[in-house]
């Protein structure tokens, strides 16, 4: 079987990471097909469109894609619309795999220390985001003097994310925590807890729990190790998975999946980070480490996956390693060593 896929660099850092990515990922795939594609902000400047009918057919044609990042801009401008939105609505990818393994990286910036005392367990999180509806809807107006975001909750789609997320606890430590505000917003989030609870209804050997969505980030903050999978909304799972981010070694790192049916789109969870951008000190991992999530989730080569996450870690263990990480590794240095740790001199 080839594997095919459809290749989106983006703006900034992510074309400077994404070639990264297909190049292990083509170390440990090599029967894959790629089909390059635009999308982004300087597509948007190029030829009016952030995300070109041509890019939709080379997705659909590949039926995965990995993405690098876009820079949209936050003031709204007449035709822009954020392409990786427009990815997830045409390609109704629903869930948003977002998952965190404390390996002992820490983010450079950050004060929280690596080493833990003897006997903690180290934090091994997945959020499963609901990708499809909430505020990223983006139905949003003025009513005279109001600005109004309009926030639509559906049971069907809280009913389906909620199975997703049930399927990976069962398969991971069996413990689901169900995140949401319920107590603002009963309607809403109301809703989407009493939806996944009746999901759960189906998988006895899960253990499920709910924390407010407040309460939650202080608990990912302060305990992560608690946590196995924790499903929530689209606002809250995009917010959440930064912070938890930041065990697993912060934004250079953090990896997420966008799944559908018969779909799925691979980002690092960063975006183009302008301030390094053209630098060369990009960190590739969390591209990388995308790349893997779509050989394990999407295509089930489980094996190829645990070999490439294990590369990046053994390199970056090793501690080669980008300036976000404390390091002085360049973006192509890390690619080096991910290569030597599968066997390839470059
Ligand atoms: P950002 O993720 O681009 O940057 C946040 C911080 O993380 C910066 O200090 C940056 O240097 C660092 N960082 C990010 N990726 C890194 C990497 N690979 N290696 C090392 N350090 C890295 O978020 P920010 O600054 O809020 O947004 C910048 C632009 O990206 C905006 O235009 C925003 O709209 C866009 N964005 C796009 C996303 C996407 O396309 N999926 C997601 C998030 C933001
Ligand atoms: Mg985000």
């Amino acid at each position: 079987m080839t594997l095919k896929l459809c290749v989106i660099p983006g703006d900034g850092v992510g074309a400077e990471v994404i070639p990264s990515a297909v190049e292990v990922l083509r170390a440990v795939a090599q029967d894959l097909a790629i089909i390059s594609a635009e999308a982004g902000w300087a597509c948007f400047e190029r030829c009016g469109d952030s995300f070109p009918t041509a890019t939709r057919d080379a997705i659909r044609e590949c039926g995965a894609a990995l993405f690098g990042a876009t820079s949209s801009p936050s003031r709204k401008v007449e035709g822009y619309r954020s392409p990786i939105l427009g990815m997830r609505r045409a390609f109704d990818l629903y869930a948003n795999l977002r998952p965190t393994r404390d390996t002992g990286l820490r983010p450079a910036a950050s004060a929280v220390a690596a080493s833990l005392p003897d006997g903690i367990a180290r934090a091994d999180l997945l959020i499963v985001r609901e990708n499809t509806e909430g505020l990223y809807v983006q139905r949003e107006y003025m009513r005279g003097e109001e600005a109004i975001a309009e926030r639509a909750i559906t049971a069907a789609a809280s009913a389906r994310i909620g199975r997703v997320a049930l399927e990976h606890a069962r398969a991971r430590r069996k413990a689901l925590t169900i995140v949401h505000k319920a107590n603002v917003l009963p309607l809403t989030d109301g809703v989407f807890r009493d939806a996944v609870r009746a999901e759960a209804k189906a998988f006895p050997d899960v253990a499920v729990n709910e924390l407010l969505v407040d309460t939650a980030a202080l608990q990912i903050a302060a305990r992560p190790q608690q946590f196995d999978v924790i499903v929530t909304t689209n606002l809250f799972g995009d917010i959440l998975s930064d912070l938890a981010s930041l065990w697993g070694g912060g934004m250079g790192v953090a990896p997420a999946l966008n799944l559908g049916t018969g779909v799925a789109i691979a980002e690092p969870v960063h975006g183009s980070a302008p301030d390094i951008a053209g630098k060369g000190i990009a960190n590739p991992a969390g591209a990388m480490l995308s790349a893997a999530l779509l050989l394990r989730h999407h295509w089930g080569r489980t094996e190829a996956a645990d070999r490439l996450e294990a590369a990046v870690h053994a390199a970056l263990g090793a501690g080669v390693r980008t300036p976000d990480l404390g390091g002085s590794a360049r973006t192509q240095e890390v690619t080096a060593a991910v290569l030597t740790q599968l066997g390839i001199h470059r």
